[in-house]
């Protein structure tokens, strides 16, 4: 066990193709983006949890019993993800220790690009390395994929949690990594923008539950559509077309608006980047809110930028520069 402070960080994320779906067991296309965020681990010899998020005061959640026993919802829900990491980790281990975790953040948590999972797989990793387990990559995922469920929900596909652990840009399916696409990918021209609303996605993935309840036939072609786009879209990208891959992220926007998951603001920023000549865009994640994802050619990705700086409508769009396939978890 080493009593010198250990950091890891990891990647957000971004769903390319394929969100709700996904949720039914349906593969999706996913990436990590380069923000990432920090985890620092120091053992504690006080026997007690203490948790400092960059820029706010240290707080200390109790005595390790304390911590190891009481439900998860006794925590401020800014913490949550990090006390369950950590008891799902003692619990792995059959140990218990007292300890400060220091988390650092290259982007908020209300832009939707994955920072419950990207805090949840850093600290997995600088645990296990504090601690001389040795966790492969594989284990780090199962680990903070249970964390996450654990405080989410069952729904969670734990694409997020997949981005973070092993980075750049993949096929997805509930549990599991499939084929990469990252070499294919390397030299896409994405544009992000932030629509100015956090959406819950909890929230989302219920009313699509409950539209699915109210309408399986319904639901279930929708479904079945996007599980086509996305075995279209793998191959798009296989052979570097991104123009056609632009355009099924259109046939996806439509088919997440039937969902019922799209917004005016999500709306007009995908006009906009179509407007301005990209190949397509879509919202990405859950919907409601957080980000829009588009792809054009790279001649062309500076006008949309502008088109979407050009909005009126909406306060507090932004575009975010990001570029995807980024690096998974490592130690610093
Ligand atoms: O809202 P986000 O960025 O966390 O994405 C949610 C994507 C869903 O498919 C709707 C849910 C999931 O767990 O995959």
């Amino acid at each position: 066990m080493s009593f010198l402070p250990v950091t890891a960080s990891a990647p957000g994320k971004l769903m390319l193709f394929g969100e709700h779906a996904v949720v039914y067991g349906s593969p999706c296309i996913v990436t990590a983006v380069d923000r990432r965020i920090e985890a620092t681990v120091a053992m504690n010899a006080t026997e007690t949890v203490v948790v400092e998020r960059e820029g706010h005061s240290a707080q200390n959640l109790g005595s390790v019993q304390y911590v190891q026993t009481e439900s998860i919802d006794c925590f401020d829900t800014k913490y949550q993800f990090v006390i369950m990491a950590l008891k799902t980790f003692w619990e792995d281990t059959q140990s218990a220790f007292g300890v400060i975790i220091t988390t650092r953040s290259q982007f908020t948590d209300k832009e939707g690009l994955g920072s419950s999972s990207a805090v949840t797989v850093a600290l997995m990793k600088a645990l296990s390395e504090a601690t001389d387990q040795g966790y492969d990559l594989d284990t780090v995922f199962r680990l903070s994929y249970a964390t996450v469920k654990a405080v989410q929900g069952e729904d969670a596909s734990g694409f997020d949690v997949a981005a973070a652990t092993y980075g750049g840009t993949f096929r997805y399916q509930k549990d599991k990594k499939n084929a990469s696409l990252q070499r294919e990918t390397a030299n896409m021209s994405l544009i992000v923008a932030y629509s100015g609303i956090k959406a819950k996605t909890t929230e989302y993935v219920a009313k699509v539950k409950r539209f699915k309840k109210k309408e399986p036939d319904l639901v279930n072609n929708i479904m079945e559509d996007i599980e086509k786009l996305v075995n279209q879209a793998e191959q798009a990208f296989l052979r570097q077309d991104f123009e056609t891959a632009g355009h099924l992220m259109n046939c996806n926007h439509d088919l997440l608006h039937s969902l019922g998951v799209s917004t005016d603001v999500l709306d007009c920023l995908i006009d906009t980047c179509k407007l301005n000549g990209a190949y397509g865009a879509k919202l990405s994640g859950a919907g409601g809110g957080d980000c829009i994802i588009s792809l054009a050619h790279p001649k062309c990705k500076k006008n949309v930028e502008d088109g979407i700086y050009k909005i009126k409508r909406f306060k507090h769009i932004k575009v975010l520069p990001v570029q995807s396939g980024a690096e998974g978890v490592r130690i610093e």
